[in-house]
């Protein structure tokens, strides 16, 4: 490793740090020797009603095993959020809400108004009829109302699914009807980057098929124009009229759901991965004060969408359990220009910027003026997460950006993790461009090859993890099976992650990206199955093949193969038809980037797609296509490597 590649601890980081070199093994090593005692002292930092004596109680062996922390405590989490701050920091500002267009003004919530607000949205809900348990799906955009929103069902016990405002009505039907939620929150329309997204209208739309909707309450945020349904809508600032801005937290175990977030698997439908409230708000909390070295005063902003669990974890429950001040960004970074994000970070003097290495990328490319522009002074610290970040933004991120003087904390983690897994500690970890560094506490990593051999010292291989920790997913919404069989049948007795991974010398992790048939785009996961099976629906489509390819921006673009049935002509309206239909049936993020017109796909003689194959042509790397001999009709290869897509 060159001297250039390796980024030590400033001296002023080490000197103040919560957490030194020394003090990362010490506090790692006694996490794995002896973690009952390490993790019943750890949820000391929360705010129990009735404090554990049981901390992990867990198996990843038999199919049917429960994975329990905590599990004799009880507590509320919105309490832990709100209520436990009012007394010494009441009127410290807890939330910051900056608009989409630059020239509205920004909202501001003390933790004593943020409570009230919460509680008010809390009394919404229950007159509505939400108990404790009941499922609320939230489809909102980037408004305060969205921190109300999920914070009252915590407060009241109900598990909230939040599916991100880009989604489809399909998408959204399929989230409401798989949980059975009776209720949606939505608003009128969301504005991002001067335009608006029609959101109550997708409500409306999807409602066709989700038979089970019966209420939808609708905030009112850009006075857009909606219809609304009698008997089934109301709206937000009606309902809240005269009900109280006081609520009681309900007590809750610390195994209680929280929510549960629709997730892109290598197969199937989306998954809902569901968080626990105990284990998960630990989690959230810890790794947001290590991580991030996160100290009172600090203004933080992480720039994710709150329908993603970045938003959840380190917009939302991290940061409120932590008593900080939460920076939510209604729009784009790049909008009106690529110096807004930094604009921001000035206007609100935010010490901890946290975003997407495709964001990144996209304003790179912008050039370093949009940077330079601003003062950034306030900034101590970056953070990344989201899928692997190339070693030249970082440097670009740690160089213009941070001018040198603030720590790149790369954070790998996934929605089933809960929060971040690998990461370094400012204080505590020199930096390598492009590595997440080490584990947190607590979690116990291993490389393993593709028979399950356990790789040692520096190697490469799949990430696995060999023991759980409080913030892991708790199981597969209403299918504890299939639980099982996605995470713990590919190597018994361990989590399997999806992703490869190489470890160093010095026992850094290098992500390298998903192994499975998963595709990252600009940090958000999509399944190649849903692609697939949004094209096949398409009344032209026969058959179709989906594989990630290199993007520049989004880190991996969506490639498309597409057989036609018979009778029916390629062209290219045919080809923006589809891209359309993918974007109708799923959503903006599915939309392929490239897609190729294929008469055959290549398959084995027992009919399996040979994916391997398809990926080497979407990279454009036709010349080591690897052993074809096998394929059911070899000539197929010859078609798709002729007709390629070069250019989207
Ligand atoms: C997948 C999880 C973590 C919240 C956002 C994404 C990739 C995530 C990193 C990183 C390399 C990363 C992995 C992972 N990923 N962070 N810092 N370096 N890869 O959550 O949608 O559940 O996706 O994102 O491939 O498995 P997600």
């Amino acid at each position: 490793m060159a001297d250039q590649d390796l980024y030590p601890v400033p001296a002023e980081w080490a000197a103040r740090a919560r957490v030194d070199a020394a003090g990362y093994d010490k506090l790692y090593g006694r996490s794995l020797a002896d973690p009952g005692t390490f993790w019943l002292e750890q949820a000391r930092r929360l705010d129990w009603i009735k404090r554990p004596e049981i901390a992990g109680d867990w198996s990843f062996e038999a199919h049917d095993f429960h994975i329990r922390w905590f599990s004799d405590g009880k507590l509320n989490v919105s309490a832990n959020c709100l209520d436990r701050h009012l007394a010494k920091r009441g009127d410290q500002i807890a939330l910051i809400w900056e608009p989409d267009d630059p020239r509205a003004e920004p909202r501001r919530f003390t933790y004593r108004e943020l409570h009230a607000e919460v509680c008010r949205f809390a009394n919404v809900l229950k007159a509505q009829g939400v108990a404790k348990g009941d499922r609320v799906t939230i489809y909102l955009p980037m408004i305060p109302e969205a921190a109300f929103a999920l914070l009252a069902c915590a407060r009241i016990g109900a598990i909230h699914s939040v599916v991100f405002g880009g989604f489809s009505p399909e998408a959204l039907a399929g989230r409401i009807e798989d949980c059975g939620s009776k209720i949606v929150v939505t608003c009128d329309e969301g504005r991002r980057g001067g335009k608006k997204v029609p959101l109550k209208a997708n409500v409306d739309a999807s409602a066709a098929h989700a038979p089970g909707l019966a209420t939808v309450v609708v905030v009112r945020s850009t006075g857009g124009d909606v219809t609304m349904q009698p008997g089934r809508d109301v709206w937000y600032h009606e309902a809240a009229e005269g009900l109280p801005a006081t609520c009681p937290p309900e007590p809750m175990g610390a195994e209680d759901p929280l929510f549960i977030l629709y997730t892109s698997g290598s197969t199937g439908k989306p998954k809902g991965v569901l968080h626990s409230s105990g284990g998960y708000l630990l989690w959230a909390s810890l790794t947001h004060e290590l991580a991030f070295d996160y100290r009172a005063g600090n203004v933080w902003w992480c720039a994710a969408d709150v329908g993603w669990v970045t938003g959840h974890t380190y917009i939302l429950y991290g940061p409120l359990a932590n008593g900080a001040t939460t920076l939510m960004y209604e729009g784009l970074p790049n909008w009106p220009d690529a110096s807004r994000i930094w604009q921001v970070c000035d206007r609100h003097q935010v010490h901890t910027v946290y975003t997407a290495p495709t964001a990144l990328r996209a304003l790179m490319k912008d050039g370093d003026d949009f940077v330079k522009a601003t003062s950034r002074a306030s900034l101590k610290l970056l953070g990344t997460v989201g899928e692997p970040i190339n070693p030249e933004a970082w440097r670009w991120y740690h160089d213009v950006v941070g001018e040198g003087r603030c720590p790149v904390i790369d954070t790998w983690w996934q929605t089933e993790t809960g929060g971040a897994m690998i990461a370094p500690m400012p204080g505590a970890t020199d930096l390598k461009p492009g590595s997440a560094t080490k584990p947190m506490p607590g979690v116990d990593l291993q490389l393993v090859d593709a028979e399950g051999q356990v790789l040692t010292g520096a190697a490469e291989g799949n990430l696995a993890i060999t023991r759980s920790w409080p913030g892991q997913m708790r199981t597969v919404w209403g299918d504890h099976e299939r639980f099982f069989q996605t995470y713990f049948s590919t190597y018994p007795g361990k989590y399997f992650t999806g992703d490869g991974c190489r470890r160093d010398a010095d026992g850094y992790y290098w992500i390298t990206g998903r192994v499975d048939d998963v595709i990252n785009v600009s940090g958000h996961r999509m399944g190649t199955a849903e692609v697939e099976s949004a094209l096949v629906l398409h009344p032209k489509v026969a058959e179709a093949a989906v594989v990630g390819m290199p993007h520049d921006i989004k880190g991996q673009g969506i490639y498309a193969y597409v057989t036609l049935n018979a009778g029916e002509t390629a062209s290219d309206e045919l080809r923006a038809e589809l891209v359309k239909w993918v974007r109708t049936e799923i959503g903006p993020i599915a939309a392929p980037d490239k897609l190729q017109f294929a008469p055959g796909l290549p398959k084995t003689r027992s009919g399996k797609i040979m994916r391997r194959i398809l990926r080497k042509i979407a990279e454009g790397d036709v010349s080591s296509l690897g052993d074809t001999s096998t394929l059911a009709d070899p000539a197929v290869v010859d078609d798709l490597v002729a007709n390629r897509v070069e250019a989207g």
